[in-house]
């Protein structure tokens, strides 16, 4: 049987990224770039996925999971011998291989499609994506003969001056016959400038044993480009960006100003939202239909329903139900979980609290470890004292309670429903159905002292 499997490098450490970080984890919008292009090899019907890992092979082995099989290259000598480390897997297949670097984060799907399609059509033994680059400095060079057959792939640090005018380049992506690649690999050699066995050279060997090779020339280039340092992991994410944005806005998102809309690649948001410019979207945050996300706001990993309105604030690993809305200037940090029709005013800050149905937060608030029921009032600049130093204490109120400006709740506590706590107290007593606390100072006024203070107002 004919079987389609792809082998994706991915061992290399990068070292022109400068970074602790393994290459290919480097993120493009949110997602490691092993991980864009593993996604779009799983749109294309595979029978076996290898990735062949090397540094942090843990690390990648984390990121992909079981989505792939792994085959282990100890020692980085190169892209050929990387590919030969998925021999033991897949050197029995007979069908079609593609080999696809983990750098190359923009390719679809579609455009694997088309190269087995062309590949297929040639009835080739190996057939290499090409793209025409602008500048193609550190790119492969597609080499062709005086009728356009592809003759070989040249590397930039073996290209002569005349190969390095060349302007097509080798994507490294290719389609091979199972068996000639590995047969081919097997007679690579490491004379060259990098001293590595260089999956290139396969394409001039199964030339020069009569088979058919192949070249495919994609017409973007955008979508074809390596990432080896921080210059092209921008470049990488702005296209990458331009993609996400424009399909929410032909999903029926409205994005004011798509330049400077920072998505990543995993959220999901509903039809007829409106996002102002600088507004930050990342990881996994779901945004239903119908909410209006304010300028410079900044949502990690939260989920928003329908009708919900964000204004200039920062919501992590949160939720907020319909109808409700927060800021100017407002924080949600983790585990915050907002009911329907709450609303959080300015400068507001949540930590680790539900808070029920139409529930008000006005104003210069800290709420933390804590639970709120149904249609409470908190005043302006009310404290949940959850901290005395050693550990987290909870606070619960209970539904239409009160809570005046200025008071301290120190938990642990408990606020009744339909309890009111009057101004500028500091509760530590627990509260219970319909009592109303106070606990302050008595206000004390003492006629004409004014005339004995040396203070004389504005004359
Ligand atoms: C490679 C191609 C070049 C092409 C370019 C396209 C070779 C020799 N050169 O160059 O023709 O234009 O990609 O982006 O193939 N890797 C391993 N093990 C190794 C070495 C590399 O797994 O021993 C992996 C890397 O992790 C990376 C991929 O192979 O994902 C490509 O390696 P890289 O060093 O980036 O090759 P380029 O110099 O970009
Ligand atoms: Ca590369």
């Amino acid at each position: 049987m004919n079987t389609r499997n792809t082998i994706i490098l991915a061992a290399g450490k990068g070292t022109r990224m400068k970074s602790k970080l393994y290459k290919v984890l480097h993120q493009v919008c949110g997602k490691a770039m092993v991980d864009h292009v593993l996604t779009q090899v799983e749109k294309t019907q595979m029978d076996q996925i290898v990735t062949v890992v090397g540094y942090g092979a843990d690390d990648v082995k984390a990121t992909l999971g079981d989505r792939t099989a792994y085959a282990l290259q100890a020692k980085q000598m190169g892209t050929g011998h990387a590919v030969l480390q998925a021999e033991p897997l897949l050197k029995d297949e007979a069908g079609t291989t593609l080999i696809v670097s983990g750098d190359t984060p923009l390719f679809t799907a579609q455009t694997f499609e088309d190269l087995f399609a062309y590949h297929e059509a040639k009835h080739a033994a190996a057939t290499v994506l090409t793209s025409v680059a602008p500048d193609p400095t550190g790119y492969g060079r597609i080499v062709r003969n005086n009728i356009g057959i592809v003759e070989k792939i040249v590397e930039q640090k073996d290209a002569s001056s005349e190969e390095q005018e060349i302007h097509e380049i080798n994507t490294g992506v290719y389609v091979f016959d199972n068996q000639k690649l590995f047969a081919a690999l097997h007679q690579t050699s490491n004379d060259n400038a990098q001293g590595e066995y260089y999956l290139t050279d396969v394409i001039e060997i199964l030339k020069q044993q009569g088979d058919i090779v192949a070249a495919y020339q994609m017409a973007d280039f955008d979508e074809s480009m390596g990432v080896n340092d921080r210059v092209a992991l921008a470049n990488a994410t702005k296209i990458m960006r331009n993609r996400i944005n424009r399909q929410h806005m032909r999903d029926g998102v409205t994005l004011i100003d798509p330049d400077t809309t920072y998505i990543d690649a995993g959220v999901k948001i509903g039809s007829d939202t409106i996002i102002e410019g600088g507004v930050v979207l990342k990881g996994s945050t779901v945004i239903g239909e119908d909410c209006y996300i304010g300028a410079h706001s900044e949502i990690r990993n939260s989920t928003l329903a329908d009708h919900v309105t964000v204004t200039s604030s920062l919501l992590e690993d949160s939720t907020m139900a319909s109808g409700s809305d927060i800021g100017p200037n407002s924080h949600l940090r983790p585990e915050s979980h907002i009911g329907p029709k709450v609303h959080l005013g300015n400068f507001v800050e949540v930590k680790k609290a539900t808070i029920g149905e139409g529930t008000k937060v006005g104003h210069l608030t800290y709420v933390g470890n804590a639970k709120l029921g149904k249609h409470i009032n908190v005043g302006c600049g009310v404290i949940f004292v959850n901290y005395d130093g050693q550990h987290k204490h909870e606070t619960v109120v209970g539904d239409d309670a009160f809570i005046g400006s200025n008071s301290n709740l120190i938990a642990p506590l408990n606020v009744a429903d339909h309890s009111f706590v009057a101004a500028g107290s500091t509760i530590t007593d627990d509260l219970k159905q319909y009592d109303m606390a106070i606990a302050r100072q008595r206000q004390t006024n003492k006629p004409n002292y004014y005339q004995k203070l040396p203070y004389r107002g504005e004359d």
